[in-house]
């Protein structure tokens, strides 16, 4: 068996078909879904779990609706808001990665306000990733690496530019919603991540769906590439 993941990632999907169902405005939706990503932060710190990353908005979503965006963006910071002082007793440390200087301003306040005050957090690093993409994400990281005069790329020098450069890869990637894609997320870090794909919608999404996934990745065989 498998130690349990060090890094769970997570594709938070479902919101919107969770709140048509029952003929209630998406926004309802991404309501529930915060509701989830705190039971959900509080189960994996409980467990044991070092790093927890959530896709809270990726780049492509900056194609919707403004009205959601906006929604979306206060759910964020009212987030924030509310659970810091949770997430400091519960000794979590909170992150983001993502073009974060594209959020509305006031959004980047609370973001480091939270920041800074839980970065003395010992226990699970939260990370969320916010205008996230990590097709975008290599090509910063290879912009980086450009602008210092590099004349090769390696692995380790393009890892050490992309904004995970401190976290190690995840473990055990999720999704929620039966949508079985990877989305632009981690595209470098997953190169051998176990997946595990959920039909439940995220609204729905239990701590106990997350520890039976947790026992399904136990059991996986990982060989990364190599032989048993
Ligand atoms: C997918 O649902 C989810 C998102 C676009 C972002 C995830 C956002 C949340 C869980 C809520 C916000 C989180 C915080 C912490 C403020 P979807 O709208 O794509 O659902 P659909 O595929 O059913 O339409």
């Amino acid at each position: 068996m498998n130690p349990i993941p060090a890094h769970v990632a997570i594709i938070m999907d479902g919101n919107g078909r969770w709140a048509v169902q029952r003929g209630l405005p998406r926004i309802d939706g991404h309501g529930a879904g915060v509701e989830t990503c705190d039971r959900i932060v509080t189960e994996s710190s409980a467990m044991g779990i070092r790093y927890l990353t959530l896709y809270a908005f990726s780049d492509e979503n900056w194609s919707r609706p403004v009205e959601e965006i906006s929604a979306l963006m206060d759910l964020l910071g009212q987030y924030l808001v509310r659970k810091t002082p949770k997430m400091i007793a519960n000794r979590i440390r909170f992150e983001t990665i993502g073009e974060i200087d594209r959020l509305p301003p006031s959004v980047q306040s609370t973001l480091q306000a939270t920041k800074d005050a839980t970065a003395a957090g010992t226990g699970m690093t939260l990370i969320m990733a916010l205008s996230y993409g990590a097709r975008s994400e290599i090509c910063r990281a290879v912009s980086r690496l450009l602008a210092e005069g590099a004349r090769e790329a390696t692995q380790e020098t393009i890892g050490a530019r992309l904004d995970t450069a401190a976290y190690p890869d995840p473990d055990l990637l999720i999704r929620t919603s039966g949508e079985y894609r990877i989305s632009n997320f981690l595209l470098w870090q997953a190169a051998y991540t176990e997946l595990y794909f959920t039909e439940t919608l995220w609204p729905d999404f239990s701590p106990s769906e997350l520890r039976a996934a947790v026992e399904v990745y136990r059991k996986r065989e990982r060989r990364f590439g190599g032989v048993r």
